[in-house]
């Protein structure tokens, strides 16, 4: 089966309902582009991209509640999401997993529940230096595979997006070919796993940019980005969608 391309902003905690009004203005050029454009806004702010947004575009969160409902103040629900219209949730950034002390455990709830309630899920893995450094990119990566999925149906709208933790908002990118040989691991342990896959999206993030954007997704395992910093301006992520 052939995979589209994703180029997906990741916008952080980043954004004033004047920014997103002009981005989304700005967006309806690339009507009709070959290339699947997801945005992922603050919580308070999907509301009003969903009305600004052109209609080609997936408006998704950040993250989202490993519970459905209850008592679990400050959180947000997969479902109330869901009801929003909201299209996917990313799951698993590594900024989540290092600030919000997000474990393998919670992460394969929030995962299994964002599924099931009908949310696509980007579901993040990657290595900080050190564990680069001491050989361990693949066992880190297989581990946050195995017990972030574990449950997960072989057909569940899942995408994987590879980001090693030292690539992102730092300006070093992982090169094309380190960042390959991890996609093409990542897509065979899947199959390991029960999924399909040569079928599963698996996006690149850390430092993606428009002028490296192309020779990253030129890799046969590439693709498209998850994108923070070169995600906010409206420029710089038509020219990702439009370079790639
Ligand atoms: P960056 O962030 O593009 O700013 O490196 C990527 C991410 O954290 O998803």
């Amino acid at each position: 089966m052939s995979r589209k391309i994703h180029i997906v902003g990741n916008w952080k905690m980043n954004q004033t309902l004047g920014d997103i009004k002009n981005f989304f203005t700005d967006l309806q050029g690339l009507k009709g582009q070959d290339c699947q454009t997801w945005v992922a806004p603050q919580f308070v702010h999907l509301a009003f991209a969903k009305e600004y947004a052109p209609s080609f575009v997936k408006i998704g969160a950040q993250n989202c509640s490993h519970e459905l409902t209850g008592a679990f103040t400050g959180d947000v629900s997969a479902a109330a999401l869901k009801e929003m219209g909201i299209d996917f949730t990313i799951i698993g950034h590594s900024e989540r997993r290092a600030f919000f002390g997000e474990t393998h455990t919670i992460l394969n709830q929030k995962t299994k529940l964002a599924l099931k309630t009908g949310l696509d899920v980007i579901f993040c893995v990657g290595e900080t230096l050190k564990e680069r450094e001491d050989g361990k990119t693949e066992s880190v990566v297989q581990e946050q595979l195995d017990e972030g999925l574990a449950g997960v149906a072989p057909n569940a709208k899942l995408l994987i997006a590879y980001e090693p933790v030292w690539a992102i908002g730092t300006g070093k990118t992982a090169t094309p070919a380190q960042a390959q040989e991890v996609h093409a691991f990542i897509r065979q342990h899947l199959s390991t796993l029960g999924h399909k896959g040569q079928d599963v999206v698996i996006l690149y993030g850390g430092s993606v940019k428009p002028d490296n954007v192309a020779e990253l997704l030129n890799c046969p395992d590439i693709d498209g980005g998850l994108v923070g910093g070169a995600s906010l301006k409206s420029s710089d992520f038509k020219a990702l969608c439009l370079n790639r």
